[in-house]
């Protein structure tokens, strides 16, 4: 009986052929079950095999089993190849791009309103022609106190006004301004960023130009207009024939770039051990104008109803603070300097009319958000 060989090799062709073109996972089963399956074709070809004559048996037999094992085969390759395509076609349907932003879009965060005002004063500066320079927080008395020209009894020196850092906690090899190992009342949180004002000319001959923000450190009790930690800028201008007038100038260019345009300055007298003479620095209200009383003729609760706000301290670089740095080149009997320091949370309120200190450090969303 050729015609079952024949048929077997129609079968198979036909078979090979339609597993080659299969598109996906479901077809190639449909035609598992159509070629090889119980009913299928081949299937009862291979179960007749007993009923054809005895010259048929083998060659038939051979030629059906061949054809399965061939399919069989070819189902199984033709498989992994579609599954892996598969894969690939769902991977790349799926693919995520982890650069877009979340849904709904996450807000990117921003600075925290200390840390803008913080930039605004350095811009403002920059653009005066000063470099921003950063200092240790953790100070030597001999940079905090001592070469900024306080006596040895200063107030602020008194262990409830100043955070002393214990020199048993201190890396070993630390020794104070005398090459002694520190003592108790060596090393403290730095009480103001004008510690930096000697490192500076330490390191540098004049003429200097530096601003310095950073944080500062005191044994206050947090209330609304004190934190045991705060920040400050610290200024430091030295050049031949600096003036008290040039003082007056920058700052009232400060002011005016901070507060507004209009804005009016003045220097009242006042005292810092490190400066002589020393001042305190106000600018015209910028509430009220100046003149102390709202539209409503009431009095304005900003300036107090004086029309003037403090905004820093200033003054001459005191000539006995050059001389701790005189073999740098700051000739106390010659050399002349500015220096000012303002609190950055001090600007920051009065900029934005914030009542109270402590919101700036309880994280509240709510008052963060209105400064993004
Ligand atoms: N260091 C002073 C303070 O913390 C502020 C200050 C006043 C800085 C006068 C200065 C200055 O550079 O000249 O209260």
């Amino acid at each position: 009986m050729a015609d079952s060989r024949e048929r077997v090799g129609e079968l198979r062709a036909e078979a090979e052929a339609a597993i080659a073109a299969a598109p996906d996972a479901a077809a190639l089963e449909e035609l598992r079950v159509r070629y090889l399956g119980r009913r299928a074709e081949l299937t009862q070809i291979l179960r007749g095999i007993g009923e054809l004559p005895a010259e048929q048996r083998g060659p038939v037999g051979a030629a059906a089993n061949a054809a399965r094992e061939a399919l069989e085969e070819l189902l199984a390759r033709r498989r992994a190849a579609l599954e892996g395509g598969e894969l690939e076609r769902r991977l790349a349907e799926d693919a995520v791009d982890v650069t877009l932003p979340g849904i709904p879009p996450v807000a990117v965060g921003h600075l925290h309103l200390l840390k803008q005002t913080r930039r605004e004063i350095e811009d403002i500066f920059v653009g005066l022609g000063y470099r921003v320079m950063e200092g240790p927080e953790v100070e030597y008395d001999y940079y905090n106190f001592t070469a900024l020209n306080h006596p040895p009894s200063h107030p602020a020196r008194l262990t409830q006004d100043s955070f002393y850092v214990d020199p048993e906690t201190l890396p070993d090899g630390i020794l104070n301004e005398d090459g002694l190992p520190p003592g108790p009342k060596d090393v403290l949180f730095r009480t103001h960023t004008s510690p930096m004002q000697v490192r500076a000319m330490e390191a540098a001959a004049p003429p200097i130009f530096i601003v310095v923000p950073g944080t500062a450190y005191r044994r206050d009790t947090l209330d609304a207009t004190h934190s045991p930690m705060f920040h400050q800028v610290e200024g430091l201008a030295v050049a031949d024939g600096i003036s008290l007038a040039d003082l007056a100038g920058t700052l009232e260019e400060f002011a005016r770039a901070m507060f507004g345009p209009e804005r009016k300055t003045r220097l009242k007298p006042d005292f810092f051990p490190f400066t002589e003479p020393s001042v305190q620095v106000d600018v015209s209200c910028f509430a009220c104008g100046g003149d102390g009383t709202l539209p409503d003729g009431s009095r304005d609760p900003l300036c107090k109803g004086t029309g003037w706000i403090e905004i820093l301290g200033a003054g001459m670089v005191d000539p006995n603070v050059f001389g701790f740095v005189a073999e740098r080149g700051y000739d106390p009997g010659r050399t002349q300097g500015f220096a000012f320091g303002m609190g950055i949370e001090r600007i920051g309120m009065l900029k934005h009319g914030i009542p109270d200190l402590r919101i700036f450090f309880e994280n509240d969303v709510r008052f963060l958000e209105q400064f993004a």
